[in-house]
């Protein structure tokens, strides 16, 4: 048991909301256009969430959804930004390529001036995690090494590349989860990671919370913390006293229809760091 309490800090968030989400093609083990998205439910399952940002005292900005991408939902695919620095993606599907584009025009209207444009592919915070003293960087099923080298030189932060093995955890934020972004405090799954990415989250993090199998399957890992309240999604129930034993409080949330996409709290949310 931790002594000293956890401090919440305020954040930016950009989501999307899911007004024309369904899952129409398959680019992920969990895409299973047979299955029927509930829209409307869908729609209650994201507004709970950006209530409860709001509720924490977050910021929640807003995209427009075009009607043409129905992953645009997942967000947090669109961009990386740090520093106020933004790194736009370049997506590995055709199906989310124009998605890129709406996450930069909605920068640029926003005031945000460093703004690159990738050379490699990227998908944004699904494959960035930034903690104090590291940009993690996810590769092996969307975004390109090369991309890790990219965002290194734009950030100027010290990219650590990460192998992920298991098609189910194709993205970075669905296997490892950042608790505490002024320390180095991470949450994830071993198995979604090679042997040599395996050894180097144990060198780097060695008092990382590590997640089972189970709660890396019900998407536990998909979490978003703000220092002290860990959003993640309620299946992953064995996540929540680990979570408060390290001082974090758990708060629970419901979003089961964008499973049937592939995502769920992180992939809904890119925070737009100051
Ligand atoms: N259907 C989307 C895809 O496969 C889901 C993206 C989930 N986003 C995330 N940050 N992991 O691209």
């Amino acid at each position: 048991m931790r002594s000293s309490p956890r401090v919440a800090s305020p954040r930016r968030y950009l989501m999307c909301p899911p007004a024309h989400f369904k899952v129409t093609y398959s680019i992920n083990p969990w895409m299973d256009p047979a299955k029927p998205v509930d829209l409307r439910l869908a729609l209650t399952q994201w507004e709970d969430l950006r209530d409860r940002y709001l509720a924490l005292g977050h910021t929640v900005e807003l995209l427009d959804p075009d009607p043409d991408l129905p992953d645009m939902v997942f967000a947090a695919n669109g961009a990386t930004v740090v520093d106020g620095r933004v790194l736009g993606a370049r997506f590995a599907h055709p199906e989310r390529t124009a998605e890129a584009a709406a996450h930069l025009a909605w920068f640029r209207a926003h005031g945000y001036t460093e703004i690159h444009e990738p050379d490699h592919v990227n998908e944004g915070e699904g494959d960035f995690a930034v903690t104090s003293s590291y940009l993690l960087a996810g590769r092996g099923f969307r975004s390109s090494p090369l991309s890790h080298d990219e965002a290194q030189e734009f950030f100027g932060r010290p990219v650590i590349g990460l192998e992920l093995v298991d098609p189910r955890y194709y993205h970075l934020d669905t296997a490892l989860c950042v608790l505490d972004d002024a320390a180095d405090e991470i949450m994830y799954y071993p198995g979604a990671f090679s042997p040599g990415s395996r050894a180097v989250l144990a060198r780097l993090f060695p008092g990382a919370l590590i997640a089972s199998e189970d709660d890396a399957a019900a998407f536990g890992l998909n979490s978003v913390s703000d220092g002290r309240n860990v959003v993640l999604p309620q299946a992953a129930t064995g996540l929540f006293d680990p979570l408060r034993e390290r001082g974090f409080e758990p708060v629970p949330m419901d979003l089961g229809e964008m499973l049937k996409g592939g995502g769920s709290v992180k992939c809904c949310t890119q925070e737009l760091r100051p």
